[in-house]
Formats: structure tokens, C-alpha cells, sequence
């Protein structure tokens, strides 16, 4: 899905810088380590389209507390930029959020107006996309949308404006490792490569020091060496800076790699989360376990890797079973096609299951709950 509008503040493709400066409500973020930074409960939406009613999102829970890095994990189509969209505003017209509450330092982003939340975007919440030659502008100097990006936060400021804006531009670029940011400042994407396109995505997210950053598969299409060296960068200026971040990808190894958490999705609920070591010791959702069994890793072999079986379910469907993976699961019982488990996220190891993996035998509750 591409994002409709720039997530920055900055202007979108092709277009002139934005306006003045919006007001500062700056949020008072992070104050206290056991309040979560980002708290989203119940977060339903759907897109209402001409051949149905997609239910992309149901009852999702997730949490982020201040300076963690959290993992987004799930097959293609389970709604990982969907809900990252719409925690920043930048849904697509046909979205509409039918329930739930996002709370970040103490404001509903699911309730904020436009102007309140182009105020968050690029300062407070900040995004790295996907594509960066797409997100990016090609033709404006990469030195310039950082400044765009600056200008309009009033991050920089004082008698020489100018002056200060190209210091924090370049600054920005050095922050991400880009050799020569004097010179690099004048570029234009096209004149980048991939992975220095990366970093430059990079610097624009995080020229205002934001408190939350979505990266969402910031390292698709880059090559291995490239895309360790992107994560590193990421993950080292969020520990630096107490960034929390939202990592989303469908690739689970990556996430074990650098994630404090993992937080799983499916057909557009959350269904497991879990610190990391522990979701890899013991992944109780049945999905989690399928997912963990089709990802490669340093000791697998063709025979080990086992598919997911099935497909995700169609989200238009009227007749969803409430767990949506029944129609994929071993241990499915009639109740979980009537009622819907529900992601507990007070808990450290959380997973919205009837019969989660290492628990009593589904038949016996099935008998149970018929
Ligand atoms: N504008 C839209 N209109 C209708 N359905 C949409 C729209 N955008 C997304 N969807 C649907 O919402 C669901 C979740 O999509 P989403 O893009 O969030 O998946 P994802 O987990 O990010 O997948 P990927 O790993 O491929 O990026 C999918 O079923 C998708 O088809
Ligand atoms: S709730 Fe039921 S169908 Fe869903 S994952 Fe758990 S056991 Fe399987
Ligand atoms: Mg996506």
C-alpha cells in the first residue's frame, strides 16, 4: 500500500514547501518509564470499498514503552501498514476507524484533528518508509527537504535561520553516517544509491528528534551488507536517543535480531507479543509457531522449513471465524470461531488464543465451550 501523504510534514512529491510553522503543544513524553508512550487498545478499522467491506483491523492492542524497539511481524496483508498509517493520520479516504483508542503521551491520535496531528508528524512521530526513491522528492536537493522538515517544526531557529537550518541539515546527514554532508547536502536522490537514499530517509525522520519512529521494511531491496548496516544505524540512534520504535517487517529473523519485543500480526489482529528471547523460547500462539517454522535460519535446512499452511483469509468476507487463523489451525475448536481471544498486553508474554502451543489439549476445551 503506498502511503497517500508524506508522514514528515515535509511536502509531498513535487511539491513547494508547506506554510508557516503549526503551535507547539509539545507532549510532556516519557516521563514515567511505567507509562507506555504508545498505547493502542481495541483499534478497529475498516475500508469501505465497491466490492466489500475490508475488515483490516480488529480489536488490536500493542504497546510501546519509551526508548524500546518493538517488532511488527506478520505475513504480507496482515495489516502492519495499516495500522502504522493510521496511528499517523495518513490513512487512505476509504479507512475508517470503528473503535478503539491510540494513546500517545495522553493524546488519542484516533481522535486528533488534522492540524493537531500534521503538529506530531516529523517532530514528535516519525516515519521511514518502505521505497525511498518514492518517498523521497526527486527533484529537490536532499539538503533542502531536511531544512523543509526543520523549518516547518521550528526546530531551527534564531537571527540567522538560513545559517542555522543548513547546520542541523547537515548535521542530520552526519547523524547518519553520510560521508562528505557538505558536499552530499546538494545531491538529489537520483544521484544516490539505494542505501544512501536509506540514509537520507533516515535523517528526515529523525531531524526533529522524535520520541516514536515507525520504520515500516526500511530495509526492503537493499542487499545484505546494506541492510545490516541501515539496521544498525536505526536501532543505534533509537538507543541513543531513547527513541522508541516501531520496526515492522514480515521478516522474523530480522526482527529477533534487533528487537526488544516482537509483537505478531494476523489478518489484522495482534496475536502474540512477547519479549524476544522469550517469544523464540516459547512462541504459544499457533501462528507465531507456524511462522517461527517457515523462517530460514542459521541452522535450517529445505526439509525444516515448513509454510504457514493456507492463506490469509479474505477481510471481506461477512463470515470470518472470530479467530482468524481457525481456518489455518491445528488446534482450532468451535469456540474460537465463535469468539474472538483477546491480546492481554499487561502481560510480559501475551497471546490472544483459546489453546496457545504447551497448553491443555483444544479437543477437551472444545468439548467445553460447545
Ligand atoms: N486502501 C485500501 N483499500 C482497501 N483495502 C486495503 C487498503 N489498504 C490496505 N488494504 C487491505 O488491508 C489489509 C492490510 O494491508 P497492509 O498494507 O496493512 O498489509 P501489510 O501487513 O503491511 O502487508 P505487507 O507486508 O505486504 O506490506 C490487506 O488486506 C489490504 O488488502
Ligand atoms: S484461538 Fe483457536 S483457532 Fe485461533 S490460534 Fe488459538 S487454537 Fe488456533
Ligand atoms: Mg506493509
Amino acid at each position: 500500500m503506498t502511503p497517500p501523504r508524506s508522514a514528515f510534514g515535509a511536502p509531498p512529491q513535487g511539491g513547494a514547501p508547506s506554510g508557516p510553522a503549526e503551535p507547539d503543544p509539545r507532549l510532556p513524553l516519557g516521563k514515567s518509564p511505567s507509562i507506555p508512550l504508545l498505547d493502542v487498545k481495541d483499534f478497529s478499522l475498516e475500508f469501505r470499498t465497491r466490492s466489500g467491506t475490508v475488515r483490516a483491523l480488529e480489536g488490536v492492542n500493542l504497546s510501546l514503552r519509551k526508548g524500546e524497539i518493538v517488532g511488527l511481524v506478520g505475513e504480507s496483508g496482515s495489516g502492519k501498514s495499516v495500522l502504522s498509517y493510521a496511528l499517523l493520520g495518513i490513512s487512505d479516504r476509504a479507512a475508517k476507524v470503528t473503535g478503539g483508542t491510540a494513546v500517545f503521551g495522553g493524546l488519542d491520535l484516533l481522535q486528533a484533528d488534522e492540524p493537531t496531528l500534521a503538529g506530531l508528524r516529523g517532530r514528535e512521530i516519525s516515519m521511514i518508509f518502505q521505497s525511498p526513491r518514492t518517498a523521497l522528492n526527486p527533484i529537490r536537493q536532499v539538503g533542502l527537504q531536511i531544512e523543509d522538515v526543520l523549518r516547518r517544526h521550528a526546530a531551527a531557529s534564531g537571527p540567522d535561520l538560513q545559517t542555522s537550518l543548513r547546520q542541523r541539515a547537515v548535521q542530520a546527514l552526519r547523524d547518519v553516517a553520510i560521508a562528505d554532508p557538505e558536499r552530499r547536502i546538494a545531491a538529489y536522490p537520483f544521484e544516490m544509491s539505494g542505501g544512501m537514499c536509506q540514509r537520507v530517509m533516515i535523517a528526515l525522520a529523525l531531524a526533529c528528534k522524535p520520541s516514536l519512529l515507525i520504520a515500516d521494511e526500511p530495509t526492503t531491496g537493499l542487499d545484505v551488507t546494506t541492510q545490516a548496516a541501515v539496521m544498525d544505524l536505526i536501532t543505534g540512534l533509537a538507543r541513543e536517543r531513547q527513541m522508541a520504535t516501531l520496526f515492522i517487517t514480515h521478516d522474523l529473523a530480522l526482527a529477533a535480531d534487533y528487537c526488544d519485543r516482537i509483537v505478531v500480526m494476523h489478518a489484522g489482529h495482534a496475536v502474540e507479543s512477547a519479549p524476544t528471547a522469550s517469544l523464540f523460547a516459547s512462541p504459544r500462539h499457533p501462528y507465531t509457531a507456524r511462522l517461527m517454522s517457515s523462517t530460514p535460519g542459521a541452522r535450517s535446512t529445505i526439509a525444516s522449513l515448513q509454510p504457514v499452511p493456507g492463506q490469509l483469509p479474505d477481510l471481506r468476507r461477512e463470515d470470518l471465524p472470530a479467530c482468524r487463523f481457525a481456518e489455518r489451525c491445528e488446534r482450532a475448536s468451535p469456540r474460537c470461531r465463535s469468539e474472538r481471544p483477546v491480546l492481554d498486553t499487561s502481560q510480559p508474554h501475551a497471546v490472544a488464543c483459546w489453546h496457545p502451543m504447551h497448553e491443555a489439549a483444544p479437543a477437551a476445551e472444545a468439548e467445553h465451550h460447545v
